[in-house]
């Protein structure tokens, strides 16, 4: 399949660069700064975009390219860093910037330059950098310039090597998917191939020629991923799959319910239940440090997988995973999500090695929204495919200090408001998250002519785009009002309603 390759240089924005070119039907890959020359031959790579990142090019350990790259022929497309560093090895001159450019400005472009067809002679544009072009390397001419900057983008059409200064991948640069659609339709050549339809037909063969007659177990959770990963799989290679779905009695209200009415209805696939609810909550008795709830939730949900996998019929050789894109990338960047070190996340994709099973990954692919388009396109509901994120130790770390049956019962309900309400305002699938935690808390009250000494519930609604940073959701007043008063009216135990005002960071999105 023709592609796009990113080089990685360590940029914020290097995923956010792949998902654009992806938003033009084009398939992205990112991969590590120094890829050889020879591997970047491949006739399936039309173009090759340099990413940006945080050195400067004179650093003693700045990230480097193979030089031979420019050579091949293919259309180059350098992104702050990456126009840098092309501009460095061409023969051109950089000087180290004292003060960062950083935000917005305006581009004034020069006509004639293929990479700006069809867009208007000014256009807003986002900087951020610290060194900045100062000589051209030879054959190269300025194509636009901006307030800071003679050379704001440059190019040698001949050669079709191609220099912006700014981030044309950020919303802040409102023209600059136009740009990259330039870059890869005019002048990399490529169709408009990358679609849901043809992503599910390549990845039926891929999955067949893969397990060919074998079994595969596919861990289901009831999340977006899982159950894409599972609809796909069926439609390759139907009654070879067989889903095991753990109930580990910290679900929320109807939730195993749904995920067996899923099956049913829309997956049809074998599945086997298995309700571990008792064990998890044995287990967690008297806990209530939340590291070793997630640490006990972690290891007991592999126990009961691993006995549940022995007891199918028939010989399972695969087991299947919903990993995705940004989980496999091998660039630099790797090991830097400080959410990671935070927490010690669970999902069902965390099976241990040992496991005697070779791996399948349909989505591996995949960014999240990719997965959610492939679902659509699958016919899977959309309470499924734009379902909220929910953490794999599951209520656990909304029922705060030690978990009881009761206390979970509590935060059900409290939940089920919560959730009802944010839909009838049409703001659940608007949001990243909206849940309730139940506080260890008791506070007095008064209800009717009695006095009350109940629980408190704290109203968690975040909004992010990848739950790295999140803010709270400024929610109207009335529907504040209208979730604590239904909560306080309708859910036993629970007297007092607070609302959760703390961004990430300083604070998580989990409570625990
Ligand atoms: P925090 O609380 O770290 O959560 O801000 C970030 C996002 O991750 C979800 N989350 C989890 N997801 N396994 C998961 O699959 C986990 O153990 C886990 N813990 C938190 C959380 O809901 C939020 O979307």
């Amino acid at each position: 399949m023709e592609k796009i390759v990113i080089l990685d240089f360590g940029s914020q924005y290097t995923q956010v660069i792949a998902r654009r070119i992806r938003e033009c039907a084009v398939f992205s890959e990112i991969l590590p700064h120094h890829t050889a020359a020879s591997r970047l031959a491949d006739p399936e790579i039309k173009g090759i975009i340099l990413s940006g990142g945080p050195a400067s090019v004179y650093a003693r350990r700045a990230p480097r390219l193979d030089p031979a790259l420019f050579d091949l022929g293919k259309p180059v497309l350098g992104i702050c860093y990456g126009m840098q560093l092309m501009a460095y090895h061409l023969g051109g001159e950089v000087a180290h910037g004292a003060k960062r450019e950083y935000g917005p400005g305006v581009l004034r472009r020069q006509a004639g330059c293929r990479l700006f067809s069809g867009l208007p002679r000014e256009m807003k544009i986002w900087n951020s950098h610290g060194d900045k072009l100062t000589r051209l390397p030879r054959g190269f001419r300025a194509a636009a310039r901006s307030e800071n900057s003679e050379y704001a983008a440059i190019e040698d059409a001949a050669r079709r090597i191609y220099g912006l200064q700014f981030h044309p991948e950020v919303h802040h640069t409102p023209l600059g998917k136009r740009i990259l659609e330039n870059f890869v339709h005019r002048l990399c050549g490529c169709g408009k191939n990358w679609t849901a339809r043809s992503f599910i037909e390549q990845a039926c063969d891929d999955i067949r020629a893969r397990v060919g007659r074998e079994n595969v177990i596919l861990g289901l959770s009831g999340g977006v991923d899982s159950s894409v990963a599972a609809a796909l799989l069926h439609r390759a290679i139907g009654r070879q799959l067989t889903c095991v779905f753990v109930n580990n009695g910290l679900l929320r209200k109807h939730e195993a319910e749904g995920v067996r009415r899923l099956v049913k209805r829309n997956l049809q696939v074998r599945l086997h239940y298995v309700d571990a609810a008792a064990a998890f909550l044995r287990r967690l008795r008297g806990v209530t440090d939340p590291e070793r709830k997630r640490k006990i939730i972690g290891h007991e949900f592999i126990r009961v997988f691993e006995r549940a996998t022995e007891q199918l019929r028939g010989t399972h050789r695969f087991l299947a995973q919903g990993t995705l894109y940004p989980d496999v990338i091998e660039s630099i960047a790797i090991g830097n999500n400080p959410a990671a070190l935070i927490k010690s996340h669970h999902n069902v994709g965390g099976l241990p090695k040992r496991m005697k099973f070779r791996l399948v990954e349909p989505l591996r692919q995949l960014f999240k929204d990719e997965v959610r388009r492939v679902g659509d396109r699958l016919g899977l509901p959309r309470e499924v495919v734009w379902r909220q994120p929910f953490p794999g130790p599951g209520l656990a770390v909304r029922c705060l200090g030690e978990i009881t049956e009761e206390k979970l019962r509590v935060l059900r309900d409290a939940d089920e408001v919560v959730v009802d309400e944010m839909k009838k305002a049409g703001l659940y699938y608007k949001v990243w998250q909206t849940f309730a935690v139940l506080l260890p808390v008791k506070s007095v009250g008064v209800m009717g002519d009695e006095r009350t000494y109940e629980n408190a519930v704290a109203l968690r609604a975040v909004e992010s785009q990848d739950a790295m940073t999140a803010d709270w959701v400024r929610a109207p007043y009335d529907l504040l009002a209208k979730i604590s008063n239904r909560i306080i009216n309708e859910v036993q135990g629970v007297n007092r309603v607070v609302l959760d005002i703390t961004s990430k960071p300083p604070g998580t999105i989990e409570w625990e």
